[in-house]
């Protein structure tokens, strides 16, 4: 009996925290759109539903970008009074949300909604701290796929993984109660480091405080130089400072549990063509959910074509999971950096990225032998690659895209490659005896 009981209590422990890892969800990083970058509290039914037509009709929903996410300000200033169930502001939302879910899910996409772990949310309304059962099962009747959730006015309970941990796994728990597959995508910025306890309650968690529309600004509003040990993630976190966060975390990561580097920018304006490359670039190689955060109902051809690259997205929703890591980052006279990532890819190709956050061009050469494959057995080391530039379109063999452009094969060195400020060449690498039989699958008929 006593064997039993025990038995019993570790399920208790063990099955729920376990259950959120294993909600079938996000096996790839979840990609869509969200309200917040965009047009922050100033939200309505038309602003969701625009953009929602707009996925479809500009062609992203059939890149991957499926969820339609209303983040902050789309509640009542107060829940009912009866019931104690969220409800949604009555002249933004006049035919409240499930309405709005209704339609978003007769284009053929999903919806996301937000909420806190908190008394307020950080736009100051209501919270869903101590209303976890309610509000997740209020979001299952409107048939909500997805809930980002946030950490303001947390009313002191975090600065100990612990009660962070339990904070969260109370709403991880309600969601999972509900037995609607609902995408839990947890917003501490970082805090108390829940790459290491959200993954058995969350599909992805973020990993910094807010971004911000530029490349490399510093900001003393986003103080920490590392993710680890930041006491104080803040917001205001320009492109370059996040990359540097997500380095090593890419180690905790994979199907089903990611770190959230926080939504895209693209298209906000803030950066030139380069920089944004190097944005979607990472995000994609870390394995990042990709959450557009642009006007989709209003956007030039270069933000398209940047975030409907089918080569970087395939990086991205890769099955092998695994995302990119940094293996080496070398300071410039200039300001800036150099720095190689690689990452395994499915069927043996490897990505491999250089990227130059310094003012100026650099010429570098990449040692595939000792950095790229220096973990690979020799053989490996030493064979030889054909090399795809991800971002030079479908070369003259009349590739699919998603091949980029054949750039020859190399063995050992990628000698003196040139790249510009603020630039990023990003290749995948296919060992050169397989790279040709692998190409005829994809050559266009
Ligand atoms: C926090 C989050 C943002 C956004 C706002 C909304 O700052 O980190 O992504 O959701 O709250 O108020």
């Amino acid at each position: 009996m006593q064997l039993l009981a025990t038995a019993l209590l570790l399920c208790l422990g063990i099955c729920t925290a376990a259950a959120h890892d294993d909600n079938g969800l996000a096996r790839t990083p979840q990609m869509g759109w969200n309200t917040w970058n965009k047009f922050g509290c100033g939200i309505s039914e038309e602003t969701v539903l625009s953009a929602a037509r707009a996925l479809v009709s500009s062609g992203l929903r059939d890149f991957g970008y499926e969820y339609v996410i209303i983040d902050d300000c789309w509640q009542a200033p107060s829940r009912d009074p009866q019931t104690q169930s969220p409800r949604a502001d009555p002249t933004r939302f006049p035919r409240g949300i499930k309405a709005v879910a209704d339609e978003v899910h007769e284009l053929g996409l999903k919806v996301g909604i937000y909420s806190d772990a908190g008394k307020f949310t950080c736009g100051r309304r209501f919270g869903s701290l101590d209303f976890e059962e309610i509000d997740a099962n209020t979001y299952a009747s409107w048939e909500i796929d997805y809930l980002k959730y946030d950490n303001c006015y947390n009313e002191g309970r975090a600065g100990y993984d612990l009660i962070s941990f339990e904070r969260f796994a109370r709403m991880s728990r309600a969601l999972n109660a509900t037995g609607r597959p609902i995408l839990y995508s947890l917003c501490n910025w970082g805090e108390d480091g829940p790459w290491n306890w959200a993954t058995t309650i969350a599909n992805s968690w973020r990993i910094s405080g807010d971004i911000t529309d530029k490349f490399d600004r510093y900001d003393d509003r986003c103080p920490c130089t590392s993710a680890i040990d930041c006491k104080l993630p803040g917001f205001h976190c320009a492109v370059t400072r996040i990359i540097d966060y997500s380095a090593p975390l890419g180690q905790k990561a994979g199907p089903g549990r990611w770190n959230d580097l926080d939504m895209l920018e693209i298209g906000n304006g803030g950066m030139s063509y380069d920089e944004y490359v190097v944005h979607f670039s990472i995000w994609a190689l870390v394995k990042s959910p990709l959450v557009l955060g642009n006007d989709v109902t209003k956007m030039t051809s270069e933000t398209l074509s940047i975030i409907t690259n089918d080569a970087i997205i395939a990086v991205n929703q890769d099955p092998v999971g695994s995302p990119a890591v940094r293996l080496w980052r070398e300071p410039q006279e200039a300001g800036g950096t150099v720095q190689l990532w690689a990452g395994p890819l499915a069927n043996g190709a490897t990505i491999i990225a250089l990227l130059n956050t310094s003012p100026i061009s650099q010429i570098v050469t990449i040692d595939l032998e000792k950095d790229v494959f220096m973990d690979s057995d020799v053989a490996q080391q030493k064979a030889a690659y054909r090399l795809f530039d991800l971002w030079q379109r479908a070369d003259e063999s009349n590739l699919v895209s998603r091949w980029g452009k054949d750039v020859g094969v190399f063995q050992s060195q990628v000698p003196s490659i040139y790249v510009d400020a603020h630039q990023i060449k990003v290749w995948k690498a296919v060992p050169a005896d397989a790279a040709l039989a692998v190409k005829e699958q994809y050559r266009l008929h």
